[in-house]
């Protein structure tokens, strides 16, 4: 087996100055927001792979199924050497990718790029057994800041996967498409996974599921700020909401105070009042329609290869092509 690398571009120290200013800037706003890059520790990120096994959450099924069709075609027109993932967490769905590349035979490396360093060790541990042959470089690292530091030239195929690019805010998504774009070289590929607007009553309940556990996750970010950050959030005290916002063609997650509260939180010598039911926004999460998807990587610098999509259109994945 070849000994695997990991880069730390996000060092503990730097998360901990960009967790900070993230929650000063949130906590002292009106309405109150945190980012949601924030939900992903250890316990986060597990949530997330059991969200995906959720019977409401149709995203990470659809998307999987769609790869499952469209991979070798994937494989065949893009004929990259290498495989970028950005907020790669458990590479689950990726897998299928790397085994089509390399049926291909043109997969020399795979570089997973997360947040999360326990996702990406976990994953990396895995993929290490189950592909003995591939180069492994993992990367920690944030891909709205260090998308100039990600390895490789020439054949890369970027794989920014289960529509994650929705929890940016549009200007976030705009800057982060240009960034993407002035990192690669004219012929680098992008394949994008992104939600689809549909109805409200199949989006709602992926974000709001019957057990729980998306709940779970949503307050999972006030866990962390506690541990981190000192706060003494009283978890339980906040109810999970998740809307549709037709106007902004986003799900909105929301933690709701269910009394006053004072919550301090100490290591930024801060106290913030809640009013009861005061509603604090925790992930925007867009869906989109085909013709903005393909507008907006045209604004970038992008050009579409092709699209597949579901039978039912929830779920696209498009192949772009970095315009000289
Ligand atoms: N791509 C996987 C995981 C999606 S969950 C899938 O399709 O199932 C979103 C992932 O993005 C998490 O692993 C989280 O840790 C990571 N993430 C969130 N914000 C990030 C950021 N700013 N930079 C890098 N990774 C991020
Ligand atoms: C990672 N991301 C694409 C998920 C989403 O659907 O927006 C995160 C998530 N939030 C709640 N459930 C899942």
């Amino acid at each position: 087996m070849r000994t695997a690398q990991i880069d730390i571009h996000l060092t503990d120290a730097d998360a901990d100055a960009a967790l900070r200013a993230d929650v000063l800037a949130g906590l002292t706003a009106s309405p109150k927001h945190l980012p949601p890059k924030w939900f992903y520790d250890a316990r986060g990120s597990e949530l997330f792979e059991q969200i995906t096994e959720l019977p409401e959450y149709y995203p990470t099924r659809t998307e999987r199924a769609l790869l499952e069709r469209s991979v070798d075609e994937i494989a065949a027109r893009s004929g990259a050497d290498m495989i970028v993932e950005l907020g790669s967490g458990s590479s689950a769905k990726t897998r299928l990718l790397l085994d089509a590349f390399t049926r291909a035979g043109s997969l020399r490396s795979y570089v997973p790029q997360d947040v999360s360093e326990p996702a990406l060790q976990l994953a990396m541990d895995a993929l290490g057994a189950e592909y003995p042959t591939l180069d492994l470089h993992g990367v920690v690292g944030d891909f709205t800041r260090h998308l100039d530091r990600l390895p490789g030239s020439g054949r890369r195929m970027v794989a920014f996967l289960g529509g994650t690019i929705g929890n940016l805010l549009p200007a976030e998504r705009a800057a982060f498409l240009t960034e993407l774009r002035a990192v690669l070289a004219p012929g680098e590929q992008l394949l994008l996974g992104t939600g689809l607007v549909t109805d409200p009553a199949v989006l709602v309940p992926a974000y709001d599921d019957a057990a729980g556990v998306t709940a779970e996750f949503n307050r999972n970010v006030l866990r962390v700020l506690n541990r981190e950050l000192g706060a003494d959030f009283d978890v339980d005290a906040f109810a999970h909401r998740a809307l549709w916002d037709a106007e902004n063609a986003w799900i909105e997650m929301r933690l709701v105070a269910s009394r006053p509260m004072t919550v301090t939180v100490a290591e930024l010598g801060l106290a913030v009042g809640f009013a009861a039911g005061e509603e604090m926004c925790t992930e925007t999460s867009a869906k989109f329609h085909l013709d903005g998807v393909r507008a907006e990587l045209a604004a970038a610098g992008f050009g579409v290869a092709q699209v597949w999509t579901d039978p039912q259109e929830r779920f696209a994945l498009t192949l772009a092509t970095a315009e000289g």
